[in-house]
């Protein structure tokens, strides 16, 4: 079967471009493939946190993540510090990257803009991201665009990995899903909806109230011309209303366009569909809320079926390097 790994950081609330854009997107591989999610809390400090911090939001994303249907039962769902071969990984494959290659990387030119302390774990970020994948013996890695280039940096260090030391690990590809949903912030349609563009208004959480979400969805930016059509290019406003109420309800945005007349109605009805979808996720996710002993119970669970895998490759890893065995 195919093996599926990715990697989410546990840095504030998802929102809905997360959930359309990717998560529901795992929900369906876990069905259709070996997938492994793993909640990248090492990666999360690679920029400063308060005490506390990073545990509170890796245990909520999890609590989330089970809420929107990932089944512990049925993919591995774990926290990456729980399984110590991903920092131990980490230094191999720190070791076999070039710093020109990380100096390349367009996450870390963006990320270090944004911080005044740079760490050095920002820079060697994506060779802890390789450890990730590499450890499984991943075939593909579902991401988001942005991904792209970690993906390739991976390959890269597997295959050089590889030829100094003989075969090892598994070259992974990305699988960047087909546009289909494509969130954009409801008050700037220009750019993807984003926990980094800061714009509550803009941005449906998915533990915001009912009537918070209704109201952000009515008031989104459309604009003057009145009709109803699915074009990104001239008419971005109203084409994310269509995209989301088509992933919502699993239409296709173009030809829901034909059933509106007008914006009114195409407002009520998103918001009735993101509504409808949210509220199961968000009664469940109340229930994992009110017992943290059994998020933390899954997690083990998933630790150990994860630590079942990556030992292992760790060890072959370890072995073809050669170092002196323990
Ligand atoms: N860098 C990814 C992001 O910012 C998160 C991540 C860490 C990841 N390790 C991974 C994604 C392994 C896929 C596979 O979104």
């Amino acid at each position: 079967m195919t093996r599926v790994f990715s990697g989410i950081q546990p840095t504030g609330e998802l929102h809905l471009g997360n959930y359309l854009g990717a998560i529901r997107n795992w929900t369906r591989l876990q069905h259709e493939t070996d997938a492994i999610f793993c909640v990248v809390d090492l990666h999360a400090i690679t920029v400063p946190k308060t005490p506390g911090q990073v545990g509170h939001d890796s245990l909520r994303l999890a609590q989330l993540l089970i809420a929107a249907g990932l089944d512990p039962e049925v993919c591995t769902l774990f926290v990456q510090s729980h399984v110590r071969e991903h920092t131990e990984g980490g230094w191999l494959m720190q070791c076999s990257v070039s710093f020109g290659e990380l100096s390349r990387m367009t996450q870390f030119k963006d990320k270090s803009d944004q911080h005044d302390f740079i760490s050095a774990g920002l820079f060697t970020y994506p060779a802890l991201q390789a450890a990730d994948i590499l450890l499984y013996d991943t075939d593909e890695v579902p991401v988001g665009e942005d991904q792209r280039q970690h993906i390739e940096i991976t390959r890269d260090i597997a295959e050089r990995f590889n030829s100094r030391y003989g075969e090892t690990f598994v070259l992974p590809k990305a699988v960047v899903p087909r546009a289909g949903a494509r969130v954009m912030d409801l008050q700037r349609p220009d750019a993807k909806m984003s926990k980094s563009l800061d714009s509550p208004k803009g941005t449906v959480g998915l533990l915001d109230d009912p009537k918070q979400i209704a109201k952000k969805i009515k008031s989104a930016v459309t604009d003057n011309d009145g009709e109803v059509r699915f074009d990104f290019a001239e008419k971005p406003g109203v084409s994310n209303l269509l995209s989301i109420l088509g992933a919502a309800t699993d239409q296709d945005p173009a030809a829901l366009a034909d059933s509106y007349e007008q914006y009114g109605q195409l407002k009520v009805d998103t918001a009735d569909a993101v509504v409808a979808l949210l509220e199961p996720l968000q009664a469940r996710f109340r229930e994992l809320e009110g017992d943290p002993a059994e998020t933390a119970r899954l997690l083990k669970v998933g630790a150990d079926k994860a630590r079942t895998v990556a030992a292992p490759v760790l060890a072959r890893a370890k072995g073809n390097i050669g170092l002196l065995a323990d």
